[in-house]
C-alpha cells in the first residue's frame, strides 16, 4: 500500500504547524496529537482512519507514506528535519500513542548508519545485514506499530529496507505448531538501550483470532535458557534468513514505513561500503490506543 501526500496537503499542513518547533512537540504532549489533527483535517478527516483500519488489518498491516515533492515552498520555510519529526509524529498520533524510546529518552529516536560503527548491537552497522525481526521484544510496552522514516541519505547503496509478512514464511506452521512456540523466553538488552529489566515472553503471542499467528522475536535479544530453546531459537533465525519471500523496500528521502509489529518482520540489507556513507532513519513505535491504555504487556 503507498498512500502519496499531495504537495497541496503537505504545504497547507505546514502553514498550520510552522508555529510549531520540534522542541514545543518535545515538551508539550498535546501538541503532537494538535499536528495529528492538523494533517487529517488537510485530507477531509480520512487519513487516520484509512491508515489505522491499514495497519490493523492483517491482509495489508503495512504502508508507505510519501510525498509528492518536498522543496522548500511547499515546506513553507520549515527545515527538512524539522518537517520530518513533524509529518512522522502527525502520522503516529494518528495511529496511537508512541512508546517512551529509552534509547533517545524521547518519543522519537534518530539514529545513523556510517561506514564505520562500534556500537554494541547491528543497529548501525552498514557492513552487515540486519536480520529480520520484530521491535519492542525486550520492553514491557506493547509494541503495536512501527514507523521507520528516511531523514537522511549521503552516498548510499544498497540498505534497502527487508520485509517479511509472517504469513509469507513458508516455515510458519513448523515452528507455530512447535511445542516451544508458545513457550516464555527471555529477552534482554545491550547497554545502549538502556532498559533495565528482562521480559519474558514466547516467540509466538496470544492470537486474537485462533490460528492468525503473531509474532515478537529478535535473534541478538532472546537469552535461550536451555539447548531446547537455544535450538528452536536457532532455527528461527535461520529459516528467516534463508526465506525466499522477503523482499527489499527502497525509501527515498522523507518517505515512511508504517508496520504492524506483530504480523511484519523487518530488516535491513548491507550497504555497499562507501566512505562517505551516511544515512539517517528516524523511528517511533508505539501502541494503538486500547492497548497503550494498558499499558503493559500482560503475555
Ligand atoms: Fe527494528
Amino acid at each position: 500500500m503507498v498512500i502519496t501526500l499531495s504537495d497541496d496537503t503537505i504545504s497547507n499542513f505546514c502553514k498550520k504547524v510552522k508555529v510549531q518547533s520540534v522542541q514545543s512537540i518535545e515538551y508539550k504532549p498535546f501538541l503532537r496529537f494538535h499536528i495529528a489533527n492538523c494533517l487529517n483535517q488537510e485530507t477531509n478527516n480520512t487519513l487516520g482512519d484509512f491508515l489505522l483500519n491499514t495497519i490493523k488489518d492483517r491482509q495489508t498491516g503495512a504502508a508507505l507514506l510519501q510525498c509528492q515533492s518536498l522543496d522548500s515552498e511547499t515546506l513553507n520555510d520549515i527545515s527538512f528535519i524539522d518537517f520530518n519529526i513533524l509529518l512522522s509524529t502527525a502520522i503516529s498520533h494518528l495511529i496511537g500513542v508512541p512508546n517512551l524510546d529509552s534509547m533517545s529518552g524521547k518519543f522519537y529516536a534518530r539514529f545513523s548508519v556510517k561506514n564505520e560503527d562500534n556500537s554494541d548491537s547491528y543497529l548501525r552497522q552498514g557492513n552487515r545485514r540486519m536480520e529480520l525481526h520484530t521491535d519492542g521484544t525486550y520492553v514491557k510496552e506493547h509494541t503495536d506499530w512501527v514507523i521507520m522514516q528516511k531523514i537522511l541519505e549521503v552516498d548510499v547503496e544498497g540498505g534497502e529496507s527487508l520485509l517479511l509478512h509472517v504469513d509469507d514464511w513458508q516455515n510458519l506452521d513448523k515452528f507455530y505448531n512447535h511445542e516451544l512456540a508458545k513457550e516464555d523466553i527471555q529477552w534482554s538488552s545491550p547497554p545502549s538501550k538502556n532498559i533495565g529489566y528482562k521480559v519474558f515472553h514466547p516467540v509466538f503471542l496470544e492470537d486474537h483470532i485462533a490460528g492468525e499467528a503473531r509474532m515478537s522475536f529478535i535473534d541478538q535479544f532472546a537469552e535461550p535458557l536451555n539447548i531446547d530453546q537455544g535450538l528452536y531459537l536457532y532455527e528461527i533465525g535461520e529459516s528467516l534468513e534463508s526465506e525466499t519471500n522477503t523482499f527489499g523496500v527502497g525509501l527515498c528521502e522523507g518517505s515512511m514505513l508504517i508496520i504492524n509489529n506483530y504480523c511484519w518482520l523487518h530488516g535491513r540489507d548491507k550497504f555497499i561500503a562507501k566512505k562517505n556513507l551516511h544515512r539517517e532513519l528516524l523511528r517511533q513505535r508505539g501502541a494503538f490506543i486500547e492497548n497503550a491504555l494498558t499499558k503493559q504487556k500482560t503475555t
